[in-house]
């Protein structure tokens, strides 16, 4: 396996400005303010990805206001190597800025061999965030998720691991990931039950993947829980990088595991097509409009992105620039998404 590593960069003085044009949202009804954009490290900081890349994405973030900087064990390839890369990268540029960031990281997917490296028991989650803390060389992160539901395990034991990790100091806040509405009410109970409120939930949530909408984004509003979307841009889909081929270099072609290019079919990409030409009548990128459209519900506390290049971070931060729509790119938008 080839590790690129980045030496060459020079000593990293975070932007003097870099909060002028970064707007935040309240993270549900907590003391927390999330930016609108925060950056996800699921893909390109693995051990196969250019660090020197990675490195520059995440300063390129930093100043630009962008303070969440999201993670989970299994993130990699191999699982952790992006802990290890972030950890690295925030020794070097990132230490005297600990205290202007919130940094998450999760576990509730397959990580090690065995019964004890998977799911939402509290002997996992609770050794997991040990060995993240240790990988990124941090004492605490600000966020730790159950990564997803486990119909297992009870409830009251993965949500009684998440608030003993913050009575342990290893974790300030605590959210949940892909839980539905009616598990998302029950955990939420529980956790303020022991004191320790769900800061956060982390849905898909895009154009084309809308499962949150009937009930979810209701409940969190409800119970006062922030959300932050992921997988806002389909994974690359919902951008114009595909409208004229498979790029080499584009998930779909370079990866593989988690977006295949048959998933981009021809109905998918009239679908785009269509979309794009909406976005271009905004003066807006596809990127930027999937972004806004999102944002556009103020119970969406944050967006979280993946990039593979310092140029498409910043293409999405303009987004925040346009965060309006008329009602009649709204009907020619829902007209598009519901066509079959
Ligand atoms: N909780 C969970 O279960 C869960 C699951 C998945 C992800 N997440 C989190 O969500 C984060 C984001 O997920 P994601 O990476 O799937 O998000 P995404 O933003 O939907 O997709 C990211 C990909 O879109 C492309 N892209 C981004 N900006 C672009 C632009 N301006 N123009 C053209 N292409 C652009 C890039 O693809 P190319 O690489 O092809 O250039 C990039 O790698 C993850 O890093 C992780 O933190 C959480």
């Amino acid at each position: 396996m080839k590790i690129h590593d980045s030496h060459a960069l020079p000593v990293f003085v975070a932007a003097e400005k870099r909060y002028d044009q970064m707007q935040f949202r309240r993270c549900g009804k907590s003391g927390i303010l999330l930016p609108m954009l925060s950056l996800g490290l699921w893909h390109n900081f693995g051990h196969t990805d250019d660090t020197t890349t990675g490195r520059r994405i995440l300063r390129a973030a930093f100043d630009h206001g962008i303070t969440h900087f999201d993670l989970a064990n299994n993130y990699g390839p191999p699982f952790g190597a992006a802990e290890e890369n972030f950890g690295r990268m925030f020794r070097k540029d990132f230490q005297p800025y600990r205290d202007e960031l919130i940094i998450s990281s999760k576990a509730g997917w397959d990580m090690w061999p065995g019964p004890y490296g998977n799911f939402g028991s509290r002997k996992y989650l609770i050794a997991s965030l040990d060995q993240s803390l240790s990988r990124m060389g941090l004492d605490y992160v600000d966020i730790f998720y159950s990564h997803r539901p486990d119909p297992h395990t009870p409830l009251e034991e993965t949500m009684g691991a998440l608030h003993q990790i913050v009575q342990q100091g290893k974790a300030l806040y605590v959210g949940i990931s892909q839980y539905d509405a009616k598990l998302t009410a029950k955990a939420a109970k529980l956790l303020k039950s022991m004191g320790t409120p769900c800061l956060i939930h982390q849905p898909r949530y895009s154009m084309f993947d809308r499962w949150v909408e009937p009930a979810l984004l209701d409940t969190l509003k409800e119970k006062g829980i922030g959300a932050i979307a992921f997988s806002p841009l389909e994974q690359g889909v919902l951008t114009n990088k595909y409208l004229k081929g498979m790029p080499k270099t584009s998930r779909a072609v370079k990866d593989g595991r988690y977006l295949t290019k048959e998933q981009i079919t021809p109905a998918i990409l009239n679908k785009v097509k269509s979309l794009n030409e909406i976005a271009m009548g905004r003066d807006q990128s596809l990127a930027q409009m999937a972004i806004a459209w999102l944002l556009k519900d103020e119970r969406i506390t944050s967006v979280l992105v993946g990039v593979s290049s310092t140029k498409q971070l910043l293409d999405n931060v303009k987004a925040l620039d346009h965060l309006k729509f008329t009602k009649r790119e709204l009907s020619k938008i829902e007209t598009i998404l519901k066509a079959d």
